[in-house]
This record gives structure tokens, sequence and C-alpha cells, in this order.
């Protein structure tokens, strides 16, 4: 089913037909965007035209050779096939992204496009320069525009960004990037709670007692430190991806009836969340992080961090959500878990066993759901076990990569999976009171589960370690 089945409007949006690549000689376009483009030119979803445009004074021969480069690294099973057809219909355009003549010479690629899409891979910075220059120079007329992550450095930030952005496109054609969104086990989340009439009697305050989200990765930051400097643990996944699933998890059921019905639940939900503060936060930093490539030797900026949540609604009112996050902890992984009451009377009398059901899904490395309940152990008692019913998918990542879905999304002009504005908005204010505080972080070990104090805004029963390759 495609999300647009959820809608009986139309969609307002018809298909582009030309994409240009700002930021096409940087990382983001090499290592996920041109791996996707090509995927999408096997399935003939690309439009008429695919322009690169970049700061490099490169040909148009040298733009290809970096687009095998990119495929040959990061193009598995697409290699070949898909850089043949990728090829047929890019072109490049270079130039600085202040000068007007860059635009001009853009004006020219487009030819007869009227609906061109522009995704801005490009630091943050230049948006409004980048989307002036396009209105100046006549590009902008009919067109979208796809932006990245992050979007803002906080609530003012982005809402002067959203303001820069409205100047020149309409809500309905600015389509805002999250690529968790576009991730199989998220979306499954919609769908898995909203297609089992099961759930819905037990999915809230009488019968959730806790929610739990850990998204772990074992890496550092890598090449990206002077990136991550600027940003740290929760301005890079919390407030965008975290908060994604928070809300999806938690969001009344969309409306058949209104094109907008998923971003409208989901605003509504972000929007009921306490905003934090920085009793309910934990932040921490890896031992090692100082001295990274791009980064401050006093840097105090957080690759690590948790914190419990509160939702104030009817549904959700005294459960509490728990998110962890961090680099350099011992696996890589992100799972939510469900946590239920326990039944009202224990029945069998059973001491010191953990009887509450689970409902554990798996978002990465590998896709899963898990319901973890209790049956009787074979034999004269009344004694039981936990006992696991579980479903992986492992083809499901295969099926499509998030940027692939996206940019699909994007070009044929449906917005359900792109982030709106006031659902933005929304989760930058539940961050605000505690990023940009210049407090000391908590150093960790690398390989560890983060700073020991994580327990205190963790759950009673202490955070739940996910094992990979066992859901
Ligand atoms: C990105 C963050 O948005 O998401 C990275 O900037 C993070 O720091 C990445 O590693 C995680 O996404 P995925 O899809 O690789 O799990």
């Amino acid at each position: 089913m495609k999300k647009s089945d959820l809608k009986t409007n139309k969609n307002p949006n018809p298909a582009v037909d030309a994409l240009v690549l700002f930021g096409a000689t940087g990382d983001l376009a090499f290592k996920k965007l041109f791996p996707a483009l090509a995927r999408l030119a096997l399935r003939n979803q690309l439009p008429a035209s695919v322009i690169g445009l970049g700061r490099q004074d490169w040909t148009l021969d040298r733009f290809k050779d970096r687009i095998k480069d990119s495929l040959r690294t990061h193009g598995e099973g697409v290699e070949q096939t898909g850089l043949q057809e990728l090829l047929k219909f890019v072109s490049y355009v270079s130039g600085d992204y202040n000068d007007d003549s860059t635009f001009s010479k853009l004006r020219t690629a487009l030819g007869t496009a009227r609906r061109p899409i522009f995704y801005l891979a490009i630091p943050p910075g230049l948006f409004a320069t980048v989307v002036g220059n396009l209105q100046q120079s006549g590009c902008a007329a009919g067109a979208r525009v796809i932006v990245e992550k992050p979007f803002g450095r906080d609530l003012a930030s982005a809402r002067k960004l959203n303001a820069e952005l409205r100047r020149v496109f309409s809500d309905r054609a600015i389509f805002r990037i999250d690529h968790y969104l576009g991730k199989e086990p998220v979306q499954n989340l919609l769908y898995f709670r909203f297609a089992n009439a099961f759930l819905e009697p037990v999915w809230n305050r009488n019968y959730v007692q806790s929610i739990k989200i850990t998204m772990a990765e074992d890496f550092g930051v890598g090449s990206r430190g002077g990136f991550y400097e600027e940003v740290g643990a929760i301005r890079d996944v919390v407030q965008n991806h975290l908060l994604q699933v928070v809300s999806l998890l938690t969001m009344e059921p969309p409306s058949r009836h209104s094109i907008d019905a998923v971003r409208d639940e989901k605003a509504k939900i972000l929007n009921a969340i306490t905003p934090l503060d920085r009793h309910s936060v934990i932040r921490g930093q890896y031992t090692g992080y100082r001295e990274e490539d791009g980064v401050d030797p006093g840097s105090r900026v957080e690759t690590f961090a948790a914190m419990q949540l509160d939702i104030d609604s009817w549904r959700w009112a005294g459960v509490p959500i728990y998110i962890r996050t961090g680099k350099r902890l011992p696996v890589t992984i992100a799972e939510v878990t469900v946590k239920f009451k326990l039944p009202p009377q224990n029945v069998f009398g059973e001491v010191g066993v953990s009887a509450n059901n689970q409902l554990r899904f798996r978002l990465t490395p590998d896709v899963g759901i898990t319901l973890v309940t209790r049956a009787k152990s074979p034999g004269d008692a009344m004694v039981g076990e936990a006992l696991e019913l579980s479903i992986a998918s492992a083809e499901a990542k295969h099926i499509m990569t998030p940027y692939e879905r996206l940019l699909q999304e994007a070009i044929e002009g449906d917005q359900t999976l792109f982030a709106r504005e006031d659902g933005i908005e929304a989760a930058w204010a539940i961050i605000d009171p505690v990023i940009g505080e210049d407090r000391e972080v908590e150093s960790y070990a690398q390989g560890s589960w983060g700073p020991s104090s994580a327990a205190r805004v963790g759950p009673i029963d202490g955070w739940y370690n996910p094992i990979v390759g066992r859901n």
C-alpha cells in the first residue's frame, strides 16, 4: 500500500521534470544520493534530467567519474546496470552559490523544464542565499525544494529558516527530509499500530508501563568531527529521527480524509510532549572524542544522551518515554521496547519473575518485531517462562533504501513522509531548554553503554541493552 492511499484527496503536486542536486560533489551525494538515484534510474523513476551543481570546477566526465566511484563504494547491486542508466540523465553545472552567473547557467541547463526540484545537500548556512538566487534567476517558479537536516540549530533558527524558505516556496513545495522516515521498519511502526485491531485497546496509559528507545552506534564521529562539533547527539538524532519515532508510536489514528492526516497527528503529539529540563537529561562524551579530527580539544559536545520524556495527553499521561543514544557504544542497533503493566493479580503466585509483556520493534540493523509473553513450562507445576514470538525480515532493508524511497516520493510530489514546519518546530521546542547549555559532559569508555549516571534518568528496571542478531 502506498502512503497516498491513506488520503482521499488528490495529490496536488504533479511529478517533477528535472532534479537539481546542490552539493553534488559533497559527501551526502557520494554516499547516499547517487546510489539512490541509480536505483531510481533502474526503475524508470527519474525525471528527464538530473543536474549536479557544485563548487568544484569539474568537467562532465570528471563528475561522471565521481558517480562511478560512489557506486563502486556505496552502490551494492547497482554498480554496473544502475550506473549506465543514471549516466544517461546527468549533466553538471559548476559555480559559486553566491554568484548570479551560476544561476544563469542553471537556468540554461534546465532548458524547457517547468517543474524542477532542487535538492539542497549543502550546509544550512547557505540555504537562504541559494533560495534567494533561485528566485532572482527565475529558476524557482513552479519548482520544489528538498532540504536536508539539521533543519536549524534551535527553535529560533528553525523558524527563521522556515520563514526564509516560505518567502520563495509554498509549504506544498518544501520537502524537509529525515531519512529515518524512509526506513522500512519505521514505516512499519505506523502500519503495525493502525492495521491491527488488538493493539488499540491496550495502547495507552492503562496498559503501557513505559516506552524505551535505544539508538546505539559502535562507531565514532570519524571524518565528521567538524560537523558534529556544531550539533552533538541531541541535535543530530534526537530532535529529528528519535522524536519522529516517538511521534509514530504515540500519535492518534490519522483521519483518512485529509492529505495531511499523518503529519497533523504527529505535530499534535509532539506539541503535547513536555519540554525537557536539565534534570531529565544526561549528556556523555566518549573518551578520545576530543582528539578526533575537527574537534575542539576542550569540547563539551555530547556524543551520548539519555533522557526521559513525558507526554501530557489523555492517552499517555504518566507513561515515561526513555530515550538513549550514543556513538562508540558496544553495538550498532536501534530498538523500541514497549513494556506493558503486570496482570492485575499474580494468580499463580510466581515470585521473582518479570511477567511484563513487551513488544519490541527492531529498527536497525535488522528488522523485526517481538512479542514477549509468558507461557506455562511443561510439567506438573503451574509455573511459566518467557516466550518470545518473533518475526524478522531479512529482506526488508534491501527492498528500498531510505533515500531512494524519499527521493521517489519527492519526485512524485507526495509529502506524507516529509516533516512539516509545525512538527519540526514542536520537536525543537522539546529540546530547546537543554541545547546550547555550556555544561560539563560526563565521559564514558568507548565500547561501554555510556556514563553510569544514565541510570538516573532511565527506567527503574534499567535500560534494556539490545543484542544484534537476537530480536
Ligand atoms: C544521521 C546522523 O542523520 O543518522 C548520523 O547525522 C547517524 O550521526 C545516522 O549516524 C544514523 O542513520 P542510519 O540510517 O545510518 O542508522
